[in-house]
């Protein structure tokens, strides 16, 4: 294995940006500061989460670098980015830097202010069908991320929802699957339990293949969503539409 894929980079990487961050924590940086010091590397995600104090970063979730290599050949292009839990507003502030021409939008259950040129916040429930009304109205969205209460029925009323509100080659991801198997307050439960992000990932198998299914049994294809490709990892999937 090379040095570059090897947990002992990934070991020294996560202790350089602990430090970082602890470090400009007793800077008691301002959001100026931290704003002039993302600028100075404005495409990389795993700098811009540790500047911002994303969880999506290298010292919890480690989700930027599936983001930056999915995501980032396309980044100037986007317009109109969708965050289902915005918590401090710690990524809706990466994201900003990341695509520097996309309208940020996130959506809290509480209320949520995260200032600052193209960025919007909104208060609602994610599963509640008037705040998905008020969501698609935003869209269509080049990129909808759900990092909200990952509780299963939310994950899939979300989905329900928006998923058509994704232009045509832009992507969905839910991040934290593994709450699918979590019975206490996310109602998932163990592998083939029904109605958790899991179970939805899988039945999208069947909806990557819509074109060749067609053939044979049409209405059912025709009921299945449009998705182009998908990319599953450990605790977070990436759901690419299709269609044009
Ligand atoms: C994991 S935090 C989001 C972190 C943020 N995306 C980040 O990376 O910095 C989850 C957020 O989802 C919000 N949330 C919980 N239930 C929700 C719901 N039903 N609808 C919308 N947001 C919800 C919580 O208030 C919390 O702020």
């Amino acid at each position: 294995m090379s040095w570059r894929d090897s947990e002992r980079r990934r070991r020294a990487f996560r202790v350089m940006v602990k430090a970082r961050v602890e470090a400009e924590r007793r800077l008691g940086l301002t959001a100026r500061g931290k704003r002039r010091l993302a600028r100075l590397r404005p495409t990389k995600l795993s700098w811009l989460a540790s500047v911002y104090g994303s969880d999506k970063g290298v010292t919890a979730h480690q989700y930027v670098d599936l983001y930056e290599q999915i995501l980032a050949p396309h980044r100037r292009e986007y317009t109109r980015v969708l965050e289902i839990g915005i918590y401090k507003g710690a990524s809706i502030l990466m994201w900003r830097e990341f695509f520097p021409n996309a309208e940020i939008f996130g959506l809290d259950i509480e209320s949520v202010e995260v200032p600052g040129p193209r960025i919007t916040t909104l208060q609602g429930d994610q599963s509640a069908p008037d705040t998905i009304e008020r969501l698609r109205a935003l869209g269509p969205f080049d990129l909808i991320v759900d990092d909200g209460s990952h509780k299963a029925e939310h994950i899939l009323a979300s989905f329900a929802g928006l998923y058509d509100s994704v232009k045509p080659g832009g992507w969905y991801v839910i991040e934290d699957m593994q709450t699918a198997y979590a019975e206490k307050g996310y109602n998932g439960g163990p592998p083939g339990h029904p109605d958790t992000a899991a179970s939805l990932v899988k039945s999208l198998v069947d909806a990557v293949n819509r074109d060749e299914i067609a053939p044979y049994y049409p209405d059912a294809a025709a009921a299945l969503p449009r998705v182009a490709e998908m990319h599953v990892h450990p605790r977070v999937t990436f759901i690419r539409r299709g269609g044009t």
